[in-house]
């Protein structure tokens, strides 16, 4: 048995500890917000926090999340609301088909929750575990930038 928690929600998972952590999250709890790409820990679709670290969920076993604390995308925002990070994606317009985008955003989360105005070296940095296949890496950098520009790192929610 695995007890962890997921967005603030306590789970308990009874199923087999050796199932990974991104089929766990899609296929078994119904978040889908978490995207799968390459499956082998190279294109960070699959990015969440555990306990407030940055990780690939498609290279954790469910075992690994005992007395976790789990933050996915759906986890990011309040209820109904968007989170600062996402709302920066849509200004800049660096959305395109929007696959990456989930863990774009946890990856540039958990990279302010370290730098809270990281310069644009510091943040290509960060997201240099993340690919985007629409090839919008201008306006994915430009959108962390500005949110940081803005200094609006206090009205985030979850990191
Ligand atoms: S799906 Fe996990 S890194 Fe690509
Ligand atoms: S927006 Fe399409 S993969 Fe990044």
């Amino acid at each position: 048995m695995t007890d962890f928690w997921l967005n603030g929600e306590k789970i308990v998972w009874e199923g087999d500890p050796a199932i990974r952590v991104i089929d766990l999250l899609r296929e078994k709890l119904g978040r889908t917000g978490t995207k799968e790409g390459c499956g082998t820990g190279e294109c960070g679709a699959c990015a969440i926090h555990v306990n407030g670290e940055l990780h690939l969920s498609c290279l954790m076993l469910a075992g690994q999340l005992q007395g976790c604390r789990v933050t996915t995308i759906e986890g990011m925002a309040p209820a109904g609301g968007i989170h600062p990070l996402q709302q920066a994606f849509l200004d800049s317009g660096a959305v395109q088909c929007g696959f990456c985008i989930p863990g774009m955003v946890m990856a540039g989360a958990a990279l302010r929750a370290k730098v809270p105005d990281p310069s644009e070296r510091q943040i290509r940095e960060g997201l240099s575990g993340n690919l985007c296949r629409c090839t919008g890496y201008g306006k994915i950098i430009q959108a962390v930038r500005s949110l940081s520009l803005s200094g609006s790192a206090a009205e985030e929610g979850n990191p």
